[in-house]
């Protein structure tokens, strides 16, 4: 039963006692407890503004920072006592203050309602779980870039279709994951744009007839702007659903992530020995070695993806303004940064601690005529139209199919009957490690390119310094990324 000492702040108007089935469903303290931070660091910030416009006395302001103050040490110490009856982290934060302060406590709602202070906390929340998210995601990056250096001279077969396709360096496929990391690493900054804006003082839903001052709330959180319009900035939960996506989309890359190094981990591929650390047995055949870590990482994805699309639901059809479905937003929204924090999380010992299995790649790396694209195009930088050149190589890898062989093992006369420009050189281009470095393209797996775009990660990750020559004041990381170096400053 409802505890009847237990006083709710809107009990003027009611004239029956709470139902405590209702104190059931409608609580949030179970989840949003964990807002408690920055639920009190808002109230702080929205004390300290009503004393600078008079709306409290300065010793008023006095106690209500101290009492807010020592009631965080008291849940940080685990010492906090929450229970449904208070509903909400909200409620939580001011009864206690008020048991604490006495009357001058329960001036501090002042010109704020909980729809802007929920609001408010979220943003916060959200602030720090991107700036945790881009450090983790700095981490992931920096354990390809080191493995990238490593492993700088195996070659691997790049697929389109899960079908060997062309020869590529190693560490072209780690830094791939580096540039999807980094638009990660911008998606979060931009949703942060859009995050940090203050709601603190739109109250209920209109605003408030007092004289308040949202700007230096704003500036005491840390905020860079203040949300405009009332009726908008109560109701909006675009920064969350924005935040879920960029989740969804890092598990995504994850996923893929974990995705390829489950195959290359099998006896089918044998590219990848994963750490026995990250590895789990069977519990009946003795013999396995399995990829648990990996394969979680792909299914965790489902429910990144899954909370996604719960808040994009939730929030279609919500008429403005305030209204407590959104109250259902946090759980999605903090179970998405919960799972997508500890995927990185383990994702970082597993990239630095897989090793290549060299032996088992180089001994099957002539299969698949990864080398024939190389071939056609010498034959188009000789002036064979591309369509021919396709034609004629297709008929030299048949040839050499038929024989069980590899291009380079084709004699200079199978070559010349197929073209009169295919003399001799055409052996420079052929066999795996010859045909990578065949390439030349910006972007592509050059060599000398690879080695570039590693020097310029191993700097912008602060793993080596840049040179001195080199630094121009920025990284110039931005415009290397988006133009070739004939274009770019570096040309
Ligand atoms: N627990 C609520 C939520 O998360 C706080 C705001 C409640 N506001 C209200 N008018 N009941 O949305």
């Amino acid at each position: 039963m409802t505890d009847p000492a237990v006083h709710k702040p809107w009990s003027g108007v009611f004239r029956e006692a709470t139902d405590s089935r209702l104190e059931q469903f409608t609580e949030s303290i179970s989840f949003d407890r964990r807002l408690y931070e920055h639920d009190i660091a808002a109230s702080i910030a929205h004390a300290q503004m009503l004393a600078s416009v008079s709306l409290l006395s300065a010793d008023e302001c006095q106690q209500i920072v101290q009492g807010l103050e020592a009631i965080r040490q008291e849940i940080e110490q685990g010492q906090f006592p929450f229970s449904v009856e208070l509903e909400d982290i909200h409620m939580h934060v001011e009864r206690a203050l008020v048991e604490r302060i006495g009357d001058v406590g329960r001036k501090l709602h002042t010109a704020r309602s909980r729809n802007d202070q929920v609001s408010t906390d979220v943003r916060l929340w959200v602030r720090a779980a991107i700036d945790e998210l881009d450090r983790l995601l700095v981490e992931v990056q920096r354990a390809f870039v080191e493995r990238s250096t490593r492993d700088r001279d195996c070659i691997l077969p790049a697929y389109t279709h899960t079908q060997r396709a062309q020869p590529v360096l190693a560490p072209h496929y780690w830094l791939a994951y580096c540039e999807k990391f980094e638009r990660d690493r911008g998606r979060l900054a931009d949703c942060r744009r859009r995050v940090n804006v203050s709601p603190l003082g739109t109250a209920a839903v209109a605003g408030t007839s007092l004289a308040i001052n949202r700007e230096e709330t704003r500036t005491r959180l840390g905020f860079d702007a203040v949300a405009a319009n009332s009726l908008d900035a109560s109701s909006d939960r675009d920064f969350a659903l924005e935040f879920a996506f960029v989740c969804a989309l890092i598990a995504t890359h994850l996923s893929t992530w974990a995705e390829e190094w489950i195959l290359w981990s099998t006896i089918e591929f044998r590219f990848l020995k994963l750490p026995q650390a990250f590895c789990t047995g069977s519990s009946i055949m003795p013999q396995k070695i399995n990829p648990d870590v990996l394969e979680l990482v792909r299914g965790k994805t489902a429910r990144v993806v899954g909370n996604l699309q719960a808040l994009l639901v939730l929030v279609k059809g919500l008429p403005l303004a305030y209204n407590r479905d959104l109250q259902e937003g946090q759980e999605p929204l903090f179970d998405t940064f919960d799972t997508v924090r500890s995927c990185v999380e383990i994702a970082i010992p597993v990239v630095a601690g897989a090793e290549l299995n060299r032996e088992a790649i180089a001994a099957r790396l002539e299969l698949g005529y990864l080398d024939a694209t190389t071939l056609m195009e010498l034959l188009i930088a000789r002036g064979v139209p591309q369509r021919t050149a396709h034609e004629l190589v297709g008929r030299l890898v048949r040839l050499a199919m038929e024989r069980s062989v590899p291009l380079a093992e084709l004699k200079p006369a199978d070559f010349s009957a197929a073209h009169p420009a295919l003399d001799n050189s055409v052996y420079d281009v052929l066999g795996v490690e010859r045909a990578v470095t065949a390439f030349r393209s910006y972007g592509s797996t050059a060599p000398a390119e690879v080695d570039r775009q590693l020097a310029r990660w191993r700097m912008r990750l602060g793993l080596d310094r840049r040179s001195a020559a080199a630094d121009d004041g920025s990284d110039g990381f931005e415009l290397d990324s988006v133009l070739p170096p004939e274009e770019g400053r570096h040309s």
